[in-house]
């Protein structure tokens, strides 16, 4: 049977615009994510019904672990996390599969991961931008640069965006979803050895204003496909992110936040925040949204990270409807501050914020922003802080410049694509390369795939180098009390030391996330000693307030103590003395203490105190022991990163309404590299005179 000439037009118009992948028939492909300190995800796609488990141990040998066996249903993402793995270790993984329902499993080829690498520690990773998977990109050049990146031996690995070009499709953006799935075999290639990070772009399909609160959105339906295909980080003990749900959606996991080595990696999305669409002639819309900007602001000033790094597929602005540009548009909008006539624009479009997020980078020692969108390769500074625009890993024409008039890049290193960059980290330095990726058709004798045709190095500019030592004073006081009584802390800190020291006080306040708090600078000069009276009012110029004091200092020899007082109705004062915890002072994961002598009748009650010395939320176990050795009671306390609480009457706080003597509290976290400060009050009801019992 013929077809009608115009069917026929219609099949050939729809072949002409359906892109070739040039994706091989493959039975599944795995892809990891939110790699830990202790952890991995494992995301398997089949493409045939079947079911199969992950078989995981050391590389370097002993016994694997085989997790439960999970159904495979077609072309769906099945998570696998392996968990209780240790930090800085290497791994080695098989996924096992079949399809149907019967017959034996088969391996795929023995896949290595690494868990996250502790501070001082070397590593690499690897960036790309703006695969795009389109008429413009050659699939086995895109193929190339990810073996590239694989050969780096990355410990994970970060996209840009603008990588399923959802919007691409128009009013019929469901026709993405193949592009979806070939992404997620081209990223098999790398990330089944390199956990993948994806940041949003532009043309995913997650635009805010696009999203309407149902399913059905472009928004939502490019966010659930994504969300089931790329397992990306949930803010938990390790990530830092978005913790709110959207509608519809659930949970976008689109910015975050995570420390790796002696590295800061920073992930910002303005797409799914910007809720207004734009008139074309100013960008104030696009924007972070004020949840993103205020976490973006405590992550930046409560890192110690040697590196700080940022990472967003364009400027939150940029030049123009299509926001282009690098440092020549840095000025601009949310980014810069200034309207595009120059005039201060920020006051009066974001009312409240601090500051423009290029200042925001510069007080808090940001060493580079890595940002795509703009298809090049340029190296730009500004204010000390590299912008970076990260090329594109398939575009076939080499050393294609012509866009960078066109898009505002003026100053800097401008190369064209294709390839990736590789950030190598050491010694709280990285160096940067960009990595060439070349058709076999397109090298020469001076001209190779894989050559690095730039690099330049990274240096931390934390506006104040990583401390030497930090103590935590769990508690400081200035609250007035009964009769006119003021509880009052002094805070002594001696320099034993040879060297001068520089001093940094940071008030973390109680019940809430510290991170923020005030900070107070100060210098020591060898072998003096400093108090400070009244040191949340003569110090923080606070009136009233409670909560933990964090002290950094440039020199490991320093003793510190406060000392919390109340006059005494009779003249004088009473108090009582409670010790800075350095680090070997405090309760880590792993090894628990206990505080002896826990006491709750008619005529002493008990206190706790506890403060968390990790900039990551922790939860702290309380288990209360009698005289006798029987356990009676235990409650696990959440503690806000630098979080500090006290449970009052600590023993009715565990249930417990019998009277009690000699008692212990065994103190300790589950969270992994977790560390506290505690100590109890225990406190005379006649006289109210509190006495410090210290773990041991
Ligand atoms: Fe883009």
């Amino acid at each position: 049977m013929s077809q009608s000439p115009l069917l026929l037009a219609l099949l050939l118009s729809a072949r002409a615009l359906a892109i070739d992948f040039g994706v091989p028939a493959h039975p599944l492909d795995v892809v990891l994510g939110r790699p830990t300190d202790h952890s991995v995800t494992v995301s398997v796609v089949a493409y045939q019904a079947g079911d199969g488990y992950v078989e995981y141990g050391p590389a370097s040998g002993g016994t694997t672990v085989t997790t439960a066996t999970r159904p495979f249903p077609v072309e769906t993402g099945v998570e696998f996390v392996l968990d209780g793995l240790l930090q800085n270790a290497p791994y080695t993984y098989r996924v096992f599969w079949r399809s149907g329902t019967d017959g034996t499993y088969a391996p795929t080829a023995a896949k290595t991961f690494r868990t996250a690498r502790p501070a001082d520690v070397d590593f690499t990773f690897t960036i790309q931008a703006d695969a795009h998977l389109d008429s413009n990109t050659s699939m086995p050049l895109y193929a190339r640069t990810l073996a590239n990146a694989l050969a780096d031996a990355p410990d994970f690995h970060v996209d840009l965006g603008d990588t399923f070009m959802t919007d691409k499709y128009g009013a019929t953006y469901t026709d993405a979803r193949p592009q979806y799935y070939a992404e997620r075999y081209y990223f098999s290639l790398l990330c089944g050895s390199a956990p993948l990070f994806f940041i949003m772009g532009n043309h995913d399909g997650e635009i805010g204003y696009a999203a309407d609160g149902t399913a059905d959105s472009i928004s939502a339906w490019s966010a659930k496909l994504r969300l089931g295909l790329f397992p990306n980080p949930l803010p938990d003990a390790f990530y830092s992110g978005n913790p709110t749900p959207e509608p519809a959606v659930g949970l976008l996991q689109n910015w975050f936040a995570f420390t790796w080595g002696d590295v800061l990696i920073v992930a910002l999305d303005p797409f799914w925040p910007t809720r207004q669409s734009g008139n074309g002639t100013d960008n104030w819309n696009w924007t972070l949204g004020t949840e993103q900007y205020e976490w973006l602001r405590r992550t930046l000033e409560g890192s110690r990270a040697k590196l700080k790094l940022v990472f967003v597929h364009h400027l939150v602005g940029g030049f123009g409807k299509d926001r282009r540009g690098g440092v020549e548009a840095a000025h601009l909008w949310e980014w810069g501050g200034a309207n595009a006539d120059g005039t201060s624009g920020f006051a009066a479009y974001r009312p409240g914020w601090a500051e423009p997020l290029h200042a925001l980078f510069v007080r808090t020692g940001v060493a580079a922003v890595f940002h795509g969108h703009d298809h090049l390769f340029a190296k730009q500074d500004k204010d000390g802080i590299v912008y970076q625009e990260v090329p594109q890993p398939g575009y076939p024409k080499l050393d294609q410049t012509g866009s960078a008039a066109s898009y505002g890049y003026v100053t800097g290193t401008i190369l064209g694509s294709s390839g990736h960059l590789r950030v190598r980290v050491a010694s709280g330095k990285a160096t940067v390369d960009y990595v060439r990726a070349l058709l076999p058709a397109d090298e020469t004798a001076t001209r190779k795939n894989g050559d690095v045709v730039y690099s330049y190095v990274l240096t931390g500019r934390s506006t104040q180098d990583a401390p030497a030592a930090t103590w935590l004073l769990p508690s400081s006081a200035r609250v007035p009390g009964e009769g006119g009584a003021t509880w009052t802390t002094d805070l002594a800190v001696a320099n034993t030391g040879s060297a001068d020291a520089s001093l940094t006080l940071k008030f973390l306040g109680h019940d809430a996330d510290g991170t923020g708090g005030d900070e107070k600078s100060f210098s020591l000069a060898a072998g003096k000693s400093v108090t400070w009276g009244d040191v949340l009012g003569s110090v923080f110029g606070r009136a009233t307030g409670w909560g933990a004091i964090l002290l950094a200092s440039s020199s490991p020899s320093l003793a510190v103590a406060g000392q919390t007082y109340t006059p005494h109705p009779g003249g004088g004062t009473f108090g009582q003395s409670v010790p800075a915890f350095a680090s070997a002072d405090l309760v880590k994961a792993g090894t628990p203490r206990a505080i002896v002598g826990v006491r709750e009748d008619g005529a002493f009650r008990t206190n706790l105190i506890l403060a968390n010395a990790t900039a990551s939320s922790l939860d702290v176990d309380v288990s209360l022991v009698s005289e006798g050795g029987a356990a009676l009671a235990s409650k696990r306390y959440s503690l806000p990163p630098l979080g500090m609480t006290q449970v009052t009457r600590l023993v009715r706080d565990l249930g417990v309404s019998a009277d009690i003597a000699g008692a212990r509290a065994l103190l300790s976290t589950p969270s992994a590299g977790g560390s506290f400060a505690a100590y109890a009050s225990v406190i005379d009801a006649t006289t109210n005179d509190p006495r410090t019992l210290l773990p041991r």
